[in-house]
């Protein structure tokens, strides 16, 4: 979407639809009905209050934008980020439902000037909001997509909007990819993929590595779960450095299952399909480094995605086999279905070991169990490390995602412990989503480490404000502003 600024007032701005946030109280709502008889009229019988939430349409009548979406903020004391994004979320979405061109934002109403959290915000929500994953469908209808947004601001805020809409862009990426059907995301598609959407940038080098480098490397416990599939696996490793060539990298590493079977250890037929999407962590990554890239952000940043299937097979791994990892440790597998930490062993542990990250962050759809704990409304945060957590938590306040910190007690290490081995890659049901995370943890050494179990968060039954229904790209938005927050201070 072209997104630009616009100068020209309420009554003269020429769009297709023109979105007005409004606050619930009653000075606003008095200065919304004074510019038009339409809204006067909406807020006069109660159809309009401003409550947050509230989307209502109107045809003004001597305005050149042919509608305006009267959009409820609630009560400024109340007011969060997040309820702008929400609503110019809506704006996208309506427009792009209705198939209307052009879409207007004014806020003038509510602030004089736009600064740039805001401005970035919508940005963002536009292009979120104008998201549909609708590769497979022949209808017109799912394709459309607004193809301008204007914006009133008097001041210059090209750079913050831009931001915004390249932020959107990268969780679109992200979504697109995890959305895919399993058919048609393998691992060599993400490879290729991740080339071609790179060649063009400056400043990242895309490497990809086969079965063989990964098989002489060690690299046994992410080898195990690809094992039993007809296709290969490929471990995807971007490097950005737009930073000073001796500063230390923030790594980023994603769960890529590009479809998630179980393995031996089949899972139950009902929801399977969900398991396309096991490779939002991955997906993430991409949308991450996409955004970083394309802002040239002045930052050294390495992308890592294992992307594996798991599938059962004559030659999958069995429940009681015994690998080593790349870092040395020896696991049990007493689950095929516990395969994301499988290869997130490996891919940690070579992460920290190659490019001595001071910061470490992966994103995986890791267990049913943090689904049990906190729902599809917040990401599971686990950290060695309590400013990282505390960073993290707070770039999601930023972003609107929420983020909930999880506990790393010692003990919950000796749930997976092993009889055979060093250690199990199961710790039975209590505290699932906890055992995964200490599994985790044995293959970061020192480093600051924070692991997202966005098992959650990443799929969404509806579609609601700027979430679309399907994969949501969710933890993109909340890693790429830790990262942002980094440089500026
Ligand atoms: N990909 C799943 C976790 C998952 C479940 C993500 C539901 C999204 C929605 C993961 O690989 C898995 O299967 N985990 C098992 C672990 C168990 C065998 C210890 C689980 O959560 O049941
Ligand atoms: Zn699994
Ligand atoms: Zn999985």
């Amino acid at each position: 979407m072209l997104i630009n600024i616009s100068t020209e007032d309420f009554q003269n701005m020429e769009v297709d639809l023109l979105g007005v946030p409004v606050f619930q109280d009653k000075k606003y709502l008095d200065e919304v009905s004074s510019l038009d008889s339409a809204i006067k009229k909406a807020i006069e019988i109660k159809d309009f209050a401003g409550k947050k939430g509230e989307f209502l349409i109107v045809y003004p009548q001597n305005w050149k934008s042919k509608r305006i979406a009267l959009i409820g903020l609630g009560e400024e004391s109340k007011f969060e980020l997040d309820f702008l994004r929400q609503g110019i979320g809506e704006l996208a979405r309506h427009a792009k439902k209705k198939q209307l061109e052009v879409v207007g934002v004014n806020t003038s109403i509510l602030w004089s000037e736009l600064d740039e959290e805001k401005a970035i915000a919508i940005g963002e929500s536009l292009e979120l909001g104008n998201y549909e994953y609708s590769e497979f469908k022949t209808e017109e209808k799912s394709k459309f997509q607004v193809k301008e947004a204007k914006v009133f601001s008097k001041s210059d805020i090209k750079d913050a909007l831009n931001t915004g809409k390249v932020i959107g862009e990268g969780t679109n990426i992200a979504r697109d990819l995890a959305n895919k059907p399993g058919n048609h995301h393998p691992p060599k598609y993400f490879a290729k993929f991740v080339k071609d959407l790179f060649s063009e940038f400056p400043n990242i080098d895309v490497k990809i590595m086969e079965e063989k480098e990964l098989s002489k490397l060690g690299m046994n416990a992410l080898l195990s779960v690809s094992k039993g599939s007809d296709e290969p696996p490929k471990l995807i490793i971007m490097n950005y450095k737009g930073g000073d060539e001796s500063d230390q990298p923030i790594a980023v590493v994603g769960k890529g299952v590009v479809f998630d079977s179980g393995g031996i250890s089949l899972k139950p037929s009902k929801d399977m399909h969900e398991m396309k999407g096991d490779c939002s962590g991955a997906a993430n990554t991409i949308g991450v480094m996409y955004i970083i890239a394309k802002l040239q952000l002045p930052v050294n940043v390495i992308g890592v995605t294992p992307m594996v299937e798991n599938m059962p097979s004559g030659k999958a791994t069995r429940p009681g086999d015994v690998v080593k990892a790349y870092n040395g440790k020896t696991i049990e597998i007493l689950n095929t279905d516990a395969e994301g930490r499988m290869i997130l062993a490996d891919a940690l542990s070579y992460t920290v070991d190659k490019f001595k990250p001071k910061a470490i962050i992966d994103m995986a759809t890791l267990t049913g169990a943090m689904v049990i704990a906190l729902g599809t409304v917040a990401t599971g945060v686990f950290s060695n490390n309590d400013e990282l957590a505390e960073q993290l938590i707070s770039a999601g306040k930023e972003s609107g995602e929420k983020m909930w910190r999880m506990p790393l007690f010692e003990e919950y290490g000796e749930q997976i412990k092993s009889s055979v081995a060093d250690i199990q890659n199961i710790g039975g049901r209590p505290a699932g989503s906890i055992t995964a995370a200490m599994f985790l943890k044995h293959f970061v050494g020192d480093v600051a480490w924070a692991h997202l179990d966005i098992a959650g968060t990443a799929w969404s039954n509806k579609q609601k404000g700027y979430i679309p229904k399907g994969l949501t790209g969710a933890g993109t938005r909340t890693v790429f502003r830790y990262i942002y927050q980094q440089i500026k201070n």
